[in-house]
């Protein structure tokens, strides 16, 4: 295994201005990070994800001021909610400024901009002095890592270095508002609510994603089977009568009764934080040859419980497997 040791800040801000890739902790979850102005960098970032080329990159700084390097045209509105919202696990969507190569934004004339709040980011992003392009440091389609370790088990070979920031915080892929349109429009739920965006904004629309295979994403994550493990997982009703394969494994909600000895609890008291920080880590651990099956209990779908219902449909297979 090339990692552990983990990367430290300084040799991880020298592997980026050098043009390498390096996994970086942000308090959503962690990113695949390099050079936003270097194409070459740009492109191993898709390379290590296998990541295709038509699903832009968000690009992270660490001061709001910053915005103006890699974007043009910001509206009053992005510095509200910049204000309101940063450094933390928003992104916006505004018109792209043309040192942004178009390989960052997949073609579109609009960049994707992230004021991550964790310490070990922000650290990074200023020692390296770039606006830093990362998209979640996992392969395409696969669960994103809220841990070094996720990462290492998934990128290890492909990449120069991890930073180890510890289990990120949040847990759940940031709440992506686009203010290139007419309507400041939300294209990805996260743990800043629809609402939240509403106090701040006024009007807001909320994007249904649907994707056609070949185009430039315009909201993320749009693929149907984004965030699948390869255990087959289940979010939905099991209907009665309905036998179990043997290896069945359970993510629990709340203090519900089952009858499945595998059994963790995203949250026992139903607390929709804690219960956010702990589901990727959850889908990692039961990813394993031991199950046949993960079934997910129905969580609320409110708050920042609107993105784990986002990320848990697209996780999840759309039938039962058969059993006798
Ligand atoms: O929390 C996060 O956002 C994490 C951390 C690392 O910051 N990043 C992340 O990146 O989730 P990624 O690449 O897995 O998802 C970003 C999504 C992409 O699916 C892409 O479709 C969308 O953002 N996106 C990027 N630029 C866009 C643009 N100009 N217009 C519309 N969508 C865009
Ligand atoms: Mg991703």
């Amino acid at each position: 295994m090339k990692f552990p040791p983990w990367t430290s800040v300084s040799e991880a801000a020298d592997l980026l201005k050098a043009g390498e890739v390096v996994a970086i902790p942000t308090e959503t979850v962690y990113g695949l990070a390099g050079n936003a102005y270097n194409p070459e960098a740009l492109a191993k970032i898709f390379a290590a994800k296998e990541r295709p080329t038509f699903d832009p990159l968000i690009v992270h700084i660490a001061d709001i001021a910053e915005l103006e390097n890699v974007a043009r045209d910001i509206p009053k509105s992005a510095y509200r909610l910049a204000e309101a919202f940063w450094p933390g696990p928003m992104t916006i969507i505004l018109p792209k400024k043309d040192c942004i190569p178009d390989l960052c934004t997949s073609g579109l004339p609009s960049v994707a901009v992230r004021f991550p709040s964790h310490p070990v980011a922000q650290a990074i992003i200023k020692k390296s002095g770039l606006p830093l392009a990362a998209p979640s440091a996992n392969l395409f389609k696969h669960v994103s890592p809220t841990t070094a370790e996720h990462v290492a088990a998934q990128l290890a070979d492909r990449i120069a270095g991890i930073v180890d920031g510890g289990p990120c915080s949040v847990g759940v892929e940031s709440a992506i508002i686009s203010l290139a349109g007419d309507v400041p429009t939300v294209l990805r739920p996260g743990a800043i609510t629809p609402e939240m965006f509403k106090a701040v904004l006024g009007e807001v629309a909320v994007k249904e994603s649907t994707s056609k295979p070949g185009q430039a994403m315009q909201a993320p994550g749009q693929c149907d089977t984004h965030y699948r493990p390869q255990v087959p997982l289940y979010f939905g009703e099991v209907p009665a009568g309905y036998k179990l394969p043997e290896h069945t494994a359970r993510i629990a909600f709340g203090n519900q009764a089952g009858a499945i000895p595998a059994t963790v609890n995203l949250s026992a008291t139903g607390d929709m934080t804690e219960a956010t920080a702990r589901l990727y880590a959850y889908m990692h651990d039961l990813d394993t040859p031991n199950y046949d099956l993960i079934l997910v209990d129905p969580i609320p779908n409110k708050g920042i419980g609107i993105a784990l219902n986002d990320r848990l449909k697209r996780a999840s297979i759309k039938t039962l497997p058969l059993t006798d």
